[in-house]
């Protein structure tokens, strides 16, 4: 037996051909410094770090491998920044708000920064790899979820705070009405393949194809789009029944497809309805998230740097000296001042640009200009989870033009009594005109929208925490929002030292927005540092 007849006709796991020795091991040792060429010695040279978020921990936990002594100074009192988990007795004021405390129970939480990872961000997961970290899966793509686009009589979206609505296209009689993701889907499929197929089977398509390739194609887009015979798009079970199959004499009844014109009129085509988690490389299947909470990743590398980190030490002075860096903070309420051959500042940039600092003047533009996105959640905590027990929708997300954009069901505790989804995640115009609300008013909108796609959270829900971003202190944004001009004109700052001042962070990379940016932010100036020393 050859080693793939093995594997085909075993369907062995990856774990059990690893150990038979059937593949290579993960390659972990392509993420360690030591292993490639860094073994030199750090002589414990002194490197204060600013932020305990991912870029900071990361640095200072493979600075510490090899041999320089590392300090963090964190204004907050936890560490992992924008990878923050909610949970009961989570409690945060916001700039210019009024104090909110999480009253989630026990085992309910979600993730108010960083929420997933794709699976072929390796260092993230290599990270979890090599800090033990058990990871389960984040669904992200769930055909079961909603579409919903809202209009009011006007043929104006509704909106929050003053903005007074969005003008959207006329959206016919599939307005204001919720609707599977998989009805749209397979809808959009069949008539787009038939309407393809259909100009093939007439010659009309102005391609230098043969006769049998135009077959494959036509074979192509009749299972696309599960055409019939006569390549016409009747409907599908794809998109569900009305009645289940099941033990009876009938096969299900299955339901007939929306009209392509009405289709067309419903709204969906708006960017905001985008299948966004088929087609983008980041969210494609599979995600991951960490079992019980994204902040185990920052705890992880927390326990591994004991009195590394001063919690409530909040930078307010970064100076050059002769031979390297001097930060003033306030350590609580009391001045404090600590000195280092080399700082490594991963502050985002909306924080960096209020301290008081002689980094240099493209540095200091950067900071001005390199936009951050506004962003918020809501997590709502439900007496049931209905969204499971009655509609079938187990993690995944749910989509709309409202200002609450999106639903995010938990990918985890299914079953359980209760539940936390994710009320809102939004964005842009829609995040600053929740996020400017009082607290108990973004709940009420929350709840107000969301019963438009699920009714029951009149009669289920018990309690909610909310977040902006751009408004939450020691972040003042959610990821830096580079353009083709931001990002020619601001980010080579970023990416040199100046003299002693590192810079790191997802804002330092092509990975805004991820945690992975973060990350291997931390490895390229850790490479840098140690080059520069050895
Ligand atoms: N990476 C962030 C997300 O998953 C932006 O939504």
């Amino acid at each position: 037996m050859t080693r793939r007849d093995f594997i085909n006709k075993t369907s062995a796991g990856y774990a059990g051909l690893q150990a038979w020795g059937l593949l290579p091991a993960a390659p972990a040792a392509a993420f360690s410094l030591p292993a490639n060429g860094f073994a030199g010695d750090g002589k414990g040279r002194r490197v204060v770090i600013l932020g305990a978020g991912l870029a900071g921990l990361a640095t200072a936990y493979e600075l510490d491998k090899l041999g320089y002594d590392c300090t963090i100074l964190e204004a907050r009192n936890r560490s992992g920044g924008r990878v923050w988990t909610i949970r009961g007795g989570t409690s945060e004021t916001e700039i210019g708000g009024t104090p909110q405390t999480s009253q989630f129970d026990p085992g309910n939480y979600f993730n108010a920064g960083a929420a997933r990872i794709p699976h072929h961000h390796q260092l993230t997961l290599q990270y979890c790899r090599e800090l033990g970290i058990p990871l389960e899966i984040f669904n992200g793509n769930n055909e079961a979820a909603y579409l919903y686009n809202h209009q009011s009589a006007s043929g104006l979206t509704a909106s929050a705070g003053t903005s007074g609505g969005v003008a959207s296209p006329s959206a016919g009689p599939l307005a204001n009405r919720r609707m599977r993701i998989r009805e749209y889907h397979n809808d959009m499929r069949g008539y787009t393949t038939e309407l393809l197929a259909k100009a093939l089977d007439q010659g009309q398509l102005d391609q230098d194809l043969t006769k049998e390739d135009v077959e494959k194609l036509v074979d192509f887009l009749k299972n696309e789009g599960d055409l019939n015979t006569a390549h016409l798009y009747k409907g599908t079970n794809r998109r569900g029944y009305k009645t289940q199959p099941g033990a009876g004499p009938t096969p299900g009844e299955a339901v007939d497809p929306y009209g392509l014109t009405d289709l067309l009129r419903s709204g969906f085509m708006q960017p905001v309805f985008y299948n966004v988690g088929d087609y983008i490389y980041e969210q494609q299947t599979t995600l991951m998230q960490p079992v019980g909470g994204m902040d185990a990743i920052p705890k992880a590398f927390e326990a591994r740097l004991p009195g590394k980190i001063q919690f409530n030490a909040r930078v307010t002075e970064l100076r050059k000296t002769e031979n390297g860096v001097r930060m003033v903070y306030q350590k609580g309420d009391k001045p404090a001042e600590i000195q280092a051959e080399f700082c490594v500042c991963t502050l985002p940039l909306p924080v960096l640009k209020n301290i008081e600092s002689d980094i240099s003047g493209t540095v200091k533009r950067a900071a001005d200009f390199v936009p951050y996105i506004k962003t918020g959640k809501i997590g709502l905590q439900f007496k049931r989870r209905f969204w499971e027990e009655d509609d079938g929708i187990y993690g995944g997300i749910s989509r709309t033009n409202m200002d609450i954009n999106q639903i995010w069901y938990p990918s985890f505790g299914f079953m359980k009594p209760k539940g936390v989804l994710i009320g809102y995640y939004n964005f842009y115009g829609r995040a600053e005109a929740v996020g400017a609300l009082p607290i108990a008013e973004r709940q009420q909108l929350a709840l107000t929208q969301g019963k438009q796609i699920h009714p029951q959270y009149a009669t289920e829900f018990e309690n909610a925490f909310s977040l902006a971003w751009h408004r939450i202190p020691h972040s003042e944004g959610g990821w830096a929002t580079y353009d083709d001009a931001t990002r020619r004109k601001y980010y080579p700052a970023l990416l040199e030292p100046d003299g002693p001042v590192y810079f790191a962070g997802e804002h330092t990379t092509y990975l805004t927005a991820w945690m992975a940016g973060a990350l291997t932010s931390a490895r390229r100036t850790v490479e840098a540092i140690h080059k520069r020393v050895g």
